[in-house]
């Protein structure tokens, strides 16, 4: 794996830009963008996504001179560029004379030109073309003094069922099952009479064919992302051969149609887009961060885009309210970003993203208040220059995301409708956020050995081997609790005899039954009232109460302690927490979805009990985290509220607040929405003053 260096020798610092559109305008227009961007302070531009046409009006035509022109013209005026490649969306005459490149819908039936990722991931001219363009522009630009990254394509995805598909699908199939006898057993194809006695006859799943088969569903989950990947991976090639610079795909995770953990190991930097529903609890916009931070085990991240005030495509588009804009940013980087982009530079007049919020609105005010935000903030951020950079996330508590479990489990028709398994990852994952505990979002391949807790929230597929490395894990003093709808099927979604499978040794229990219930029913999950066991206070020994919800497993123990039983139906006093010593370790299994009270007192209680600490503790909804690089620790503390806080700091030590350049001893006041990156001890930059709400530079006037 390439590592992306964020001391880039070319821009060592934020980035701060975004999505740039320059073909869409008059060249006059460009002036105008660069003296803004300047005034702006945006460093980094986003060029050529959904150029393809503007680059290669026919198949033989090449026309790069308006690029070659506005990549001079940024350099020139000192901003860097994050050049991509046009492949989102192919040109019509493409479409016209190679209607193969099309995407097929569900049901088989070839899309008409238009929209975007609207080509087949595995149509060899679609690639041949990619591949081509990809190259053409990584010859001529590769040294281009502007550039500083590659971004290719926009936002894969989007499965295709065409005829090309299938037939590499039946061919993808053939590789990976020793025969079509062994794909019928590992598919259970005799459920249905579904055996196949051809492989000619594998389909894709349809949805007007083969939609209850899971394993094929699952297949084909697999072979699309792989499809995708290859795309992407054929125009990394080609820019390889002439460039050095990191190429990356900005991704949406977590996102159905791609399994960004496999991809990761092809990019050089993660790069994502945040668009979060206007209602969205900044402790799911947190866990999206720290997903993508885990996507390439800890290592920073690019925000490639954000909007820097209303989307469009949500029912209801609200502005974010002054001040937002900042938080959300500062929140990226205290996640583990590096970089501050926008979708987009300036707001298109015509298309489907006319009323998408951008730096540069209609109006074309420099005075515009999202503007001036852009402005302020970019002020700032450079004025921190290279000092957040490189920053690590120490954390000793991992949670599992899991695609392919994912991908099983919504899949898989029953005991409910909606799984919910990223809401209950999420569930999980805002216990430790609430606390202010750094969480990293792992993998099966995760090396366990750095953590002390490992979380598995609807782990549904676990392999034996993966089962293996986890009671390894435990057997080696690691605390390990998993969830109903754990260890349930195994690679090709077979279900095991007997939940929770390959865990059941480890946990100490089996699971016989699991009840669904209605959106107005409720248990118990009662905690035992016996406080201690040989190994020292058991989590939770309280006799408290807490409600439970929509899935109960009805479990026995096989050698785990009860530490909590249900409260009613008729399997009250049956287990409903327990734990299991396995080695130097304990391994946990909570048998239903309890309320945030319940998460928050059981993981209070591990917590402490294995010495994790808090990063601080603050008031509600204020949040905490931790990034180590060479300055020491930066501390960043958000405040989510609408009302001011005071945050009293740990005594003795003394800060300096880099976005204020102050000292600031055992108390902090951070206003609504307010932001601090500490550091410890004094660390004053000479003749800088205050930066916080330093003016940017040049003249706010209207420029018409
Ligand atoms: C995505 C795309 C952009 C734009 C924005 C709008 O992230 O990458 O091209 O459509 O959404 O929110
Ligand atoms: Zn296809």
């Amino acid at each position: 794996m390439r590592r992306y260096d964020p001391a880039n020798p070319k821009a060592p610092f934020i980035w701060h830009g975004g999505d740039y559109n320059p073909e869409q305008w008059p060249r006059e227009t460009w002036d105008e963008d660069v003296q803004l961007m300047q005034e702006a302070q945006c460093n980094v531009l986003t060029l050529g996504v959904f150029s393809w046409v503007s680059l290669q009006p026919d198949e033989e035509v090449f026309t790069f001179d308006w690029l070659d022109a506005i990549m001079d013209k940024l350099a020139e005026a000192g901003r860097f560029v994050c050049l991509a490649t046009p492949t989102a969306a192919q040109p019509a005459w493409m479409s016209q004379r190679y209607p193969d490149v099309l995407k097929s819908d569900a049901t088989g039936r070839r899309r008409h030109h238009g929209g975007r990722q609207n080509f087949c991931p595995s149509s060899p001219i679609y690639r041949r073309f990619a591949t081509q363009i990809a190259s053409k522009l990584a010859e001529r630009y590769h040294a281009h003094p502007a550039l500083v990254a590659w971004h290719v394509s926009n936002e894969y995805g989007g499965h295709c069922y065409c005829a090309v598909c299938a037939a590499a699908f039946r061919f993808w199939l053939q590789s990976r099952y020793d025969s079509l006898d062994d794909l019928n057993e590992r598919w259970w194809n005799r459920f249905w009479g579904h055996t196949y006695t051809d492989w000619s006859q594998i389909e894709p799943p349809y949805q007007d064919g083969e939609t209850g088969q899971h394993a094929l569903r699952l297949d084909y989950n697999r072979f699309q992302n792989e499809m995708f990947l290859a795309c992407f991976t054929g125009e990394r090639d080609a820019i390889r051969q002439f460039s050095e610079a990191p190429v990356t795909t900005n991704s949406m995770a977590p996102f159905w149609d791609i399994d960004y953990r496999v991809w990761a190991r092809e990019m050089d930097v993660i790069s994502w887009d945040n668009y979060p529903a206007p209602d969205s609890h900044p402790s799911a916009i947190a866990f999206r961060h720290d997903l993508h931070r885990g996507l390439r085990d800890g290592q920073p991240f690019l925000l490639m885009e954000q909007t820097p005030s209303s989307q469009n495509w949500q029912p209801i588009n609200a502005l974010q309210r002054p001040g937002q804009l900042r938080l959300r940013s500062y929140q990226a980087i205290a996640h583990g970003a590096e970089s501050v982009m926008y979708f987009q530079w300036r707001r298109s007049r015509g298309g489907s993203e006319k009323f998408h919020g951008a730096v540069v609105e209609h109006g074309r005010r420099a005075d515009a208040r999202v503007f001036r935000e852009v402005a302020t903030l970019g002020a700032e951020l450079a004025s921190l220059g290279n000092r957040t950079l490189g920053g690590m996330t120490p954390a000793r508590v991992g949670i599992f995301f899991d695609w392919e479990s994912w991908w099983a489990l919504e899949g898989s028709i029953g005991p409910v409708a909606n799984k919910r398994y990223v809401e209950t990852v999420r569930q999980h994952y805002a216990a430790f956020w609430r606390r202010n505990v750094a969480v990293d979002i792992i993998d099966k391949d995760t090396d366990l050995g750095g953590y002390s807790l490992v979380i598995a929230p609807m782990l549904y597929m676990v392999t034996p081997l993966l089962a293996g490395r986890i009671a390894d894990f435990v057997s080696q003093g690691g605390t390990f609790l998993a969830t109903y709808l754990s260890g349930i099927a195994d690679a090709n979604d077979l279900v095991y005899e007997g939940y929770p499978g390959p865990l059941r040794s480890l946990l100490g229990i089996r699971s016989e039954e699991i009840d669904a219930l209605m959106p107005d029913q409720s248990n118990q999950l009662v905690m035992s009232e016996t406080g201690r066991s040989p190994e020292g206070p058991v989590p939770g020994a309280s006799g408290k109460a807490y409600r439970c919800m929509r899935l109960c497993d009805l479990i026995h123990s096989e050698g785990a302690e009860v530490l909590a039983t249900y409260g009613a139906d008729f399997y009250a006093g049956r287990p409903a927490l327990t734990r299991n010593v396995y080695g130097d370790g304990a391994a946990y299994y909570l048998a239903c979805e309890v309320e945030d009270g319940g998460l928050d007192d059981l993981y209070g209680d591990l917590l402490a009990g294995l010495q994790i600490h808090p990063i601080l503790t603050t008031p509600a909804d204020v949040e905490a985290t931790a990034r180590v690089n060479e300055q020491g620790t930066l501390l960043y503390l958000l405040n989510h509220r609408t009302e001011p806080v005071t945050i009293t700091l740990p005594a003795g030590q003394g800060f300096t607040d880099l976005l204020t350049n102050t000292a600031v001893k055992e108390t902090l006041m951070l206003p609504a929405s307010g932001v601090a990156i500490l550091v410890e001890g004094e660390r004053l930059t000479p003749g800088t003053g205050p930066s916080g709400s330093a003016p940017p530079s040049g003249d706010p006037a209207p420029l018409r």
